[in-house]
């Protein structure tokens, strides 16, 4: 756990929330291991009872091993026993926008994100839904 955010939230991230979440994803980029793409992400989860934790992209010289910060942060959580996020920020550093990838999507989903927030390039926030970013998706009911 990266620290404790005092308040348990599934609801809205606000403003303030939501721009603390970036900048702590984009610090996080900073510890981000890209020596091949030099694309530097950070990812920031926020659990349902208020615990953050954070990933970076990890490269490897077999490329297909590499692993994004989205996945590092998720599975950083999920090792805490953590099974429910609602909010996910991700952060690039070299790059004015950074969305996560089809695969990372897919693994929010089975977390049950809802919130993702994204860098606007300008020092804001964007907010999306996951459902707008991976809509018609399949999820742990869907098996049954
Ligand atoms: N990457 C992430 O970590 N998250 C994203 O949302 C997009 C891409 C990483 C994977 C790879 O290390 C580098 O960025 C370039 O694709």
């Amino acid at each position: 756990m990266d620290r404790d955010m005092t308040e348990p939230t599934d609801a809205n991230p606000d403003d303030d929330m939501a721009l603390t979440l970036l900048r702590s994803a984009r610090e996080s980029a900073l510890s981000a291991y890209a020596p091949y793409s030099r694309f530097r992400v950070g990812a920031v989860v926020l659990a349902d009872d208020g615990t953050t934790f954070s990933g970076v992209n990890v490269e490897n010289a077999a490329y297909g091993s590499t692993i994004c910060a989205e996945a590092s942060a998720i599975a950083a959580a999920a090792a805490a026993g953590i099974r429910s996020i609602p909010t996910v920020a991700i952060g690039g550093l070299d790059a004015a926008e950074c969305y996560p990838c089809g695969n990372c999507r897919q693994l929010m989903r089975e977390f049950g994100v809802e919130h993702v927030l994204v860098q606007d390039g300008l020092g804001g926030v964007r907010e999306h839904t996951l459902d707008d970013l991976l809509p018609h998706s399949f999820g742990p009911e869907s098996l049954g």
